[in-house]
Parts: structure tokens; C-alpha cells; sequence
């Protein structure tokens, strides 16, 4: 089953418009929201994120915010998977093939959820990274569909027999292609500042709340690739990943190549969270 738009079809009875500006020009934005055991893990932060990131690129969307929760609660209970990940992207709709806004196009929802499970040995063992440039547009806060420099730098994560690319512009590290980079330094926690540089994970917020409620200091102040190379302890967050280790940049070993005491600590904190939420 499926949401297209506000209607739940069949999978197999959809297909794309080949004039959905979703598809020629990546002029839409999404979120993927995780569920574990039929249970939507911070729904409305989410959703406040989609409205920000569709004001931004004024986009109306389509249904009040109400109804769009509705709905994708609705796709994941009626689903047959118990724990996974809601995707769902809106995009500027369907018209001739024009750069400018179209004035008639309605935009397209499109909803549906995909088996997940916790990434359990990633985060107990910790995972490798490939440093590169950060190459992206200057509006990252907004989750947008145009995900090229994203795809580009995750294949040469893969390339490099990674887990993750670690982007950095001009020395200072931003993010990952699709996690956010935290480091820490003699019991600090630093993370990149919540501006245009980055997209402000919903995971990275937690962790922040988390480390902050557990008397962890936390700087969100950007930091070097040097500070990134010497740092204590490296992880990274994501709606998918959780809290995972770094255990390795490149040829650099982090923490003797094991995942530290406040990545530890941080991970059993988000795993309560979920328990609790
Ligand atoms: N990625 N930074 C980028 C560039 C991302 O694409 C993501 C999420 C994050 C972490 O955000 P959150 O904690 O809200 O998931 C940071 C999603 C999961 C994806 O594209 O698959």
C-alpha cells in the first residue's frame, strides 16, 4: 500500500508522471521517519522539519499537517511491517517542463514505508569513514529531493570500503552525506552549529538533549578536520542509524579503534528513548 496524496493504492497500480517536477528537477522535499514495534519515533519534530523545509522552498503543502500525520499513521499500522522507516516526499507536482513555479500544478504526496531493522552491529562495533569535500548548495537546512552531491559523496564512501562520507568545507566539517558528525574532546561534545551548512537532524537533536540532561557539555560550534583527525571519540546520528560509532577515518584509527565511553553512554541513552517514547 501507498499514500499518493490522499488516497492509499495499491503499489503496484502507481507510476511517476514523467512531467512530476519531483522527478526533472528534484523540486520537492521529503522526510524519513522511523517506527519500531507500530511505534512512530518523534512524528512531529518531523513533521515541523517538512514545514520549514517546504516554506523554504515555497511550496504549499497540499493538506494541513494534522492530516498528513493522520495518514502516514495510518500507512504504518495498516502495513504488515512491524518496525521499519515511513519515506515520504512532496514535490511542486506535475506540469510541462518549465523552470519558473507552474501556476496550475497541485503538488504530489507520496508515501510509504520499507522493512528496517536497528543497525545493532554498526553501533556495537563502530564503523569506518572517508573524508571529502563538501560540495553541496548553501541551503542544507532544507531537506530537499536534490540529493546528487549526497549520492556522490555515499559512493565514495563505499568507493573507499566505508560506511560513511564525512564532508568538510574549506577545513571545517560540516556533516556526513546523511548523518550528522560529532566528535568529542576531553568530555566536550562538539557538533556543527544548526545553520545553512547542515540539516538539523531530529536524532541529532535528541542526542544533544540527551547528553546535555546526563551533565555531558555540548558545544555546537563547527570544529577542524585536524580537531576531527585528533578528536577523542567520533560518531554520527541519523533517523537510520541511531547512534553510531566512527572507529576509523581513512587511515586514522579514532579511540584505538573502538567505540568510546560517551558514544557508549549515548547510545544506551537513545536506545531508553526509543523504549520510553
Ligand atoms: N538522512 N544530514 C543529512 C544530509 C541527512 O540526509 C540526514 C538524514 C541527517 C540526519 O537527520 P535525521 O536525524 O533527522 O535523520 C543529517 C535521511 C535518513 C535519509 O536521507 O535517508
Amino acid at each position: 500500500m501507498i499514500l499518493l496524496n490522499d488516497d492509499f493504492i495499491k503499489r503496484e497500480k502507481t507510476s511517476i508522471n514523467l512531467e512530476d517536477r519531483g522527478f526533472q528537477f528534484g523540486d520537492g522535499v521529503y522526510e524519513v521517519i522511523r517506527y519500531y514495534d507500530k511505534k512512530t519515533f518523534k512524528m512531529e519534530e518531523h513533521l515541523e522539519r517538512l514545514q520549514r523545509s517546504a516554506k523554504n522552498i515555497r511550496l504549499q503543502l497540499p493538506y494541513s499537517i494534522e492530516k498528513i500525520k493522520n495518514n502516514l499513521e495510518k500507512l504504518m499500522k495498516e502495513s504488515d511491517i512491524k518496525s521499519g522507516n515511513i519515506y515520504m516526499q512532496i514535490t511542486r507536482g506535475v506540469a510541462a517542463r518549465i523552470h519558473p513555479f507552474p501556476k496550475k500544478a497541485q503538488p504530489t504526496l507520496v508515501a510509504y514505508v520499507t522493512p528496517f531493522k536497528r543497525p545493532l552491529d554498526n553501533m556495537e562495533n563502530g564503523v569506518k569513514a572517508h573524508l571529502t569535500e563538501d560540495i553541496r548548495w548553501n541551503r542544507c537546512d532544507i531537506k530537499s529531493l536534490n540529493l546528487l552531491a549526497n549520492v556522490l559523496a555515499k559512493q565514495e564512501a563505499v568507493d573507499n570500503e566505508s560506511f560513511e562520507s564525512i564532508l568538510h568545507r574549506n577545513g571545517i566539517v560540516t556533516e556526513g552525506s546523511s548523518t550528522n558528525i560529532f566528535i568529542t574532546k576531553n568530555n566536550v561534545i562538539h557538533t556543527h552549529p544548526a545553520n545553512n551548512f547542515i540539516l538539523n537532524g531530529i536524532t541529532r537533536l535528541e542526542v544533544i538533549k540527551l547528553a546535555k540532561e546526563n551533565n555531558i557539555e555540548v558545544k555546537e560550534e563547527t570544529f577542524t578536520v585536524e580537531d576531527l583527525l585528533k578528536a577523542d571519540e567520533v560518531f554520527l546520528t541519523s533517523t537510520t542509524s541511531e547512534v553510531t560509532p566512527i572507529i576509523q577515518v581513512d587511515d586514522i584509527i579514532i579511540s584505538d579503534g573502538i567505540p568510546g565511553p560517551i558514544t557508549k553512554k549515548l547510545i544506551d541513552l537513545f536506545e531508553q528513548l526509543i523504549n520510553a517514547d
